[in-house]
């Protein structure tokens, strides 16, 4: 072997072992796998294309010429996840606890020039102490170089970020600008200043997971949108999670081969209760509706009166926003809106159909909801359903009351098909209450106002709690038995299949932010 090629192999050697053996067995002892394990887990069998494999950082800040690292702290290139090319980054602990310097950063956005000029989708692992603290500016402006492409790549192609350890300072706003973001239970935390800082300003005494652990950014923040057991359960969730999404946002979703069935689902005629203050699940309507254990549900921990998530409907990829009446009555407020808006538009943004289940008694009453502005985080909702252009279909189960019919995807808002179940109530509001108000004359001059009430309440019902008054308007399209409901939604949605809808041309809207 000449020395040429032994160098070569000897580089290779050192480049992947990263900081060392003593850091990475270190690694392994918190649980966690290296940069490089991670991918190895996440792309085809030999399919990774290593990136600048041989970088070294350049500053002689703090004897840092004295020490460095072939990569420099992070493994970067492309592969394929079930056949499909992606960009990826994998930040390695091993070398200066992943912080990241100039080059650092020069390699990350490299994969994320070359994902845009492909179209293809860039992966994130992240597991880094931040900025390079020997490099001051350069390492700031490293993040903002990724900042920047990350909000430029936003939209055109699918953006995916694992937190696998520490994230912490302005870092968290790469990720965040990203579709999606999952963090592994008891080893991954995020936040913007650590326990530390809090304990300085606020005198809170919190552990960093307590502060921005997985559990606390699942089910308090909603920051993150998965929260897994462990690794690989995190990068299992990467690759299902693409699996809905297409490469870009000029192509569609994959399609699964779906071969047309006995499409009756008898049970979803009994899942409604008959007293309609009872709550149910609706994510036994979704699964008795899609394609049999397809629902991949987003956000499952945060904000439980919206269910959101990805499912296949005669093995095409679909969008699902669900009232959930079984929390909260399925009522709309700060968090629900947000979280369902920001689903929308992801589907939106890359040709994913929507639909949507609706059974909301409207939106949530209070002096919190209002302060904390409900009206413009509600109208996110609104306005997320108003400029979407890919095929939208509405299913009534229930309550469709108020503003909150409105905004659920109702015809008035583009969508294009909307059914309606017999057990479906589309009003302003709930029969008692609308009595209480129209008749409140009439019901204190009664001898006995509380049959008044009720009487006048039978009345209301028997006139709204019906879905046929916006059937009559032509607002609902079709009042259908529920057990027919999957085989319509097939139906429609492969009529729509080529929708062309466009946005006026603008240079872009100003959501209610
Ligand atoms: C350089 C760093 C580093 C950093 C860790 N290391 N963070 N080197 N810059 N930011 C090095 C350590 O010196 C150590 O080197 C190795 O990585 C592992 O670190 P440990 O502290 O031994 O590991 P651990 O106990 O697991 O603690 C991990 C940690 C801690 C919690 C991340 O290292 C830490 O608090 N680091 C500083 C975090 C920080 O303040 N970053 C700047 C945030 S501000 P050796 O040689 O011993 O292995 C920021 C701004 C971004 O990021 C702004 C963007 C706009």
């Amino acid at each position: 072997m000449s020395k040429a090629i032994e160098l070569l192999q000897e580089k290779i050697k050192l480049a992947e072992l990263g900081g060392g053996e003593a850091r990475i067995a270190s690694q392994h002892k918190k649980g966690k796998l290296t940069a490089r394990e991670r991918l190895h887990f996440l792309l085809d069998e030999n399919s990774f294309q290593e990136i600048g494999m041989m970088v070294t950082h350049r500053s002689t800040e703090f004897g840092l010429e004295r020490e460095k690292y072939l990569g420099d702290g992070v493994v970067v290139g492309y592969g394929t996840i079930n056949g499909r090319l992606v960009y990826v980054f994998s930040q390695d602990f091993t070398v200066f606890g992943g912080s990241l310097s100039e080059t650092h950063a020069e390699k990350i956005c490299r994969i994320m020039d070359l994902a845009m000029q492909n179209g293809a989708p860039v992966i994130g692992l992240n597991d880094s102490g931040g900025a390079r603290i020997q490099e001051g500016v350069v390492s700031l402006g490293g993040y903002a170089d990724i900042f920047y492409r990350n909000t430029r790549a936003s939209g055109v192609i699918p953006q995916l970020s694992a937190i696998m350890g520490p994230c912490a300072g302005g870092a968290v706003y790469s990720p965040a600008i990203t579709d999606f973001i999952m963090m592994v239970e008891n080893t991954s935390y995020m936040f913007v200043t650590g326990p530390n800082v809090v304990k300085t300003v606020t005198h809170e005494e919190v552990s960093s997971e307590e502060l921005g652990g997985a559990s606390a950014h699942s089910s308090k923040s909603g920051v993150t949108h998965f929260s897994c057991a462990n690794e690989i359960e995190c990068i299992n969730n990467i690759k299902a999670l693409l699996s809905y999404m297409p490469q870009n946002c000029e192509e569609e979703a994959p399609v699964i081969p779906y071969e047309k069935a006995n499409e009756k689902r008898p049970k979803l005629n009994s899942i409604v209760p008959e007293n309609a203050n009872q709550p149910y699940d609706m994510r036994d309507v979704i699964n008795e509706v899609i394609d049999t254990d397809s629902f991949l549900e987003v956000h499952k921990n945060f904000a439980e009166n919206i269910v959101v998530g990805f499912a296949r409907l005669g093995g095409k990829s679909i969008g699902i926003v669900a009232n959930q009446p079984a929390f909260l009555a399925g009522v709309l407020d700060i968090k629900s809106s947000n979280k369902a808006a920001r689903f929308v538009r992801f589907c939106d943004s890359f040709n994913i159909p929507l639909l949507v289940f609706e059974d909301v008694p409207g939106f949530l009453p209070g002096t919190d909801q209002e302060w904390n502005g409900i009206i413009n985080n509600g109208a996110k909702l609104l306005y997320a359903f108003c400029e979407a252009t890919v095929p939208r279909v509405t299913v009534i189960t229930r309550k469709a009351y108020g503003g909150a019919y409105d905004v659920m995807n109702s015809k008035h808002i583009g969508a294009d098909m909307n059914y309606a179940w017999p057990t479906a109530e589309i009003a302003v509001m709930g029969a008692k209450g609308a009595a209480e108000i129209i008749f409140k004359a009439e019901i204190s001059k009664a001898k006995d106002p509380a049959a008044k009430l009720k009487e006048k309440e039978n009345e209301y019902m028997e006139h709204f709690a019906n879905p046929y008054r916006a059937a009559e308007r032509g607002y609902i399209d079709e009042v259908i038995m529920p057990e027919d409901t999957r085989e319509k939604l097939i139906i429609a949605f492969n009529m729509l299949k080529n929708k062309v809808d466009n946005m006026p041309r603008k240079k872009h809207g100003n959501i209610p932010l």
